[in-house]
Order: structure tokens, then sequence, then C-alpha cells
């Protein structure tokens, strides 16, 4: 069955203690989050043991923002999946339009780094999207496709949660209409194995397009940048209808 999954990329913010003051403003909202949905939220590794504790038996999953595919090594810069899941995680995204753009990762790492993840008993959030010159020119399936193909190789879809997340519409407030976000996570569906998938929207979600974004039937989820680091925001988001 398709969860719905809400995760919060909170991606290179927050210090430890804005993290507890953040959980003070938001953990009160999430009695009222319905039974069932999955809420992650995916700090900055310093936070991660800060949380871990703080969230014990909460609703709350922890996720991390990249893993390397070996257990350990000279790979200065690098986390492996033991350091995650001693720390709690359960949740990791590969494969992010950051990490491809400023820190070169290419489709091959972004497979290698899945399987690491599944290796360890992590769900990995895998994010695929085209930027505005590739959506321009008429490339955005094409893209898409290339990117599950090659991203995808030997990869078990019975753990894994995909993120469309539009290049274009990241951190610009320029959010995809919700009826093609729905048609772009359809066609990626429909390449792959499992339709039990998850497979969340995500690019400058926030309270006011949630609603329509969780409305579209092929959505099953966020995945939550600048909205996901002000409580009340998250929160309503999280809280969506
Ligand atoms: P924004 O919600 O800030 O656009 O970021 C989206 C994102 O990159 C989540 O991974």
């Amino acid at each position: 069955m398709r969860k719905i999954v809400i995760a919060g990329n909170w991606k290179m913010f927050k210090t430890q203690a804005e993290t507890q003051e953040f959980l003070r403003g938001f953990l009160p909202n999430l009695e009222e989050t319905p039974e069932g949905r999955e809420v992650v939220l995916c700090p900055p590794f310093t936070n991660l043991n800060v949380l871990s504790k703080t969230l014990h038996g909460s609703r709350i999953q922890l996720g991390a923002q990249n893993i390397h595919w070996e257990e350990n090594g000279a790979y200065t810069g690098e986390i492996s999946g033991p350091m995650l899941t001693e720390s709690g995680v359960r949740f990791v995204i590969v494969g992010h339009s950051e990490r491809r753009q400023y820190f070169c990762e290419t489709d091959a790492t972004v497979n290698l780094r899945l399987k690491a993840a599944q290796r360890y008993g992590l769900t990995p959030i895998l994010c695929v999207g085209e930027t505005k010159q590739q959506r321009d020119a008429g490339e955005t399936e094409s893209l898409i496709s290339t990117q599950l193909e090659k991203d995808l190789i030997d990869v078990n879809q019975d753990n894994l949660v995909i993120a469309y997340e539009p290049i274009w519409a990241i951190g610009t407030g320029d959010t995809c209409e919700a009826k093609e976000a729905n048609r772009v996570i359809g066609l990626i569906r429909s390449q792959l194995s499992n339709p039990n998938v998850s497979i969340q929207y995500g690019g400058s979600v926030k309270p006011e397009n949630i609603d329509e974004i969780m409305a579209q039937p092929e959505i099953d989820g966020a995945l939550v940048g600048g909205a996901s680091l002000e409580p009340a925001s998250f929160a309503r988001i999280v809280n969506h209808k």
C-alpha cells in the first residue's frame, strides 16, 4: 500500500540549539497528525544524535541527507550506513539535485548510495527532476526516465520512496502546478516495477499549496525544504487535510 510520507529536508540549516527550539514549537502539533502518515525530519548530520534522543517514541522518523556506499574508509566528508543507523536514522535522501549539481553526484554514485542505504536497512528517498532548460526543451520525460533507469539498477523497490523535484521549482517559490506534478509522478510510477512505491512532490511546497498538491491522486507526500524550517508552517503541511 502507498504511504503518505511528508519529509522536511533541512539542507545546511539549523544548529543543535536551533533544532531544540524548533522541536519545542513543532512537537505539540503532532497530536493532530492523522494516523498512518509518516513524518520525517532530515537535519544536518550534527543534529542526528540530539534529535534521536528527543524524538524517541514520537511520531517523527529521522532521515539523513546523504550516505556513502562503503562501510568505512578514507572518504573525507562522507558518512556511512552504520554511522547513520547508530544515530537512529531510518530514511536517507539520495541524489538530491543540489548534490548532483554542486557535488558532482552522477547516476552511478546515486545508484551505489541507494543500494548502500538498503543494505543497512534504511529507506532511501531518491530525488529526480529536470532543470528549466530541460523542461523548455521538452526533455522532462526522457531525462527523468533515464535517471530512473540508471539510478534504480538492482535497487529493491519494496523499500524505496521517490521524490519528483523539478529543479526550477526548488527554493524559487515557483511551484510546479499540482496537476503537472501529478502527471509527471504518474509517468514515474508507470516506469516502476512496484506500483506501491510512495512518490512525493518537492519544490516550493508551503502551507498555501499543500492541500492542492495532496489532493492529486498520484502524489503520496512532499519533500519540503524552506517551509520545513519553521514549526508552524511545517505543522500545517504535515497536518494537511
Ligand atoms: P524548497 O521547499 O525550499 O523549494 O526545497 C525543496 C527541496 O529541495 C526539498 O528537498
